[in-house]
């Protein structure tokens, strides 16, 4: 069997969070005017912490980088606390120096447009040269969600009714929960030179076996992964079902 995928085992979500600031860090020495591709969700958000204390530190230096966010709820007030902008805002930006950063409009009276307005945004940067993702437990990467065929580029996906489950224990019960994000496409995520994804928990052992098969399932969103030249799957050990 042929595992393509490279993955790096690690022991807890400490050492996760730590080995996937050393590859910011790395990059951001490397190309200081770097652009990135970032994530949102539980699993980025010890990534973030790690990286604003490097950044207080003075071990890490974002002002000439900039970023794109994978996706968007739509539609959805910018204010509102479950906007990924009022997260990013909140866990990230308003803590570190970053020389300006993007996100799909969730509030775009045409989603369609909004969706092309993002790629050339991220095509007049120069292109994402490191990009950070998660996982959904279905597989979905950004929200793209599995299903017969796949968009290129950044649009409105219907979110699948697991994801909206397992995102409802961030909204409060009388909050109205968007069935639908703007998310960057197959294509826009592909088109990042380095990948690093990063998965945590239990929770999503069932989806990393599954993907750990050395197969491209085209039911499996991320398993398409495996075709990208610089992909790497940062996983901690119960992630990897040890
Ligand atoms: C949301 C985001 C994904 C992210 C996923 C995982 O669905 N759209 O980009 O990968 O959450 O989140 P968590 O890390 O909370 O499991």
């Amino acid at each position: 069997m042929i595992i393509v995928i490279k993955k790096i085992v690690c022991d807890t979500y400490d050492e996760l969070c730590l080995t996937a600031a050393d590859v910011f860090t790395e990059q951001l020495k490397k190309k200081p005017d770097s652009v990135l591709g970032l994530a949102t969700g539980e699993t980025a958000l010890g990534l973030y912490d790690e990286l604003i204390s490097r950044y207080n530190a003075g071990k890490v230096d974002f002002s000439k980088a900039q970023s794109f966010n994978l996706d968007e709820y739509y539609p959805i007030d910018p204010e509102h606390r479950q906007s990924y902008v009022y997260y990013m805002k909140e866990n990230f930006f308003d803590k570190v120096n970053l020389a300006k950063y993007q996100l799909p409009d969730g509030m775009a009276t045409d989603p369609d447009a909004e969706g092309i307005r993002f790629d050339e945004e991220i095509d007049k940067a120069g292109g994402i040269d490191l990009i950070v993702l998660g996982i959904g437990h279905n597989g979905h990467i950004g929200f793209n969600e599995p299903a017969p065929s796949y968009y290129f580029g950044t649009h409105l996906e219907d979110l699948a009714e697991s994801s909206i489950t397992a995102n409802s224990r961030f909204f409060e019960a009388d909050e109205v929960q968007p069935t639908k994000a703007l998310t960057m496409g197959m294509g826009t995520i592909f088109k990042a030179k380095k990948i690093i994804q990063l998965v945590s928990g239990a929770g999503k052992a069932e989806i990393v076996k599954r993907v750990s098969d050395g197969m491209i399932h085209t039911d499996i969103p991320t398993s398409l992964l495996h075709l990208h030249p610089d992909m790497t799957m940062i996983v901690d050990k119960k992630a990897n079902g040890e």
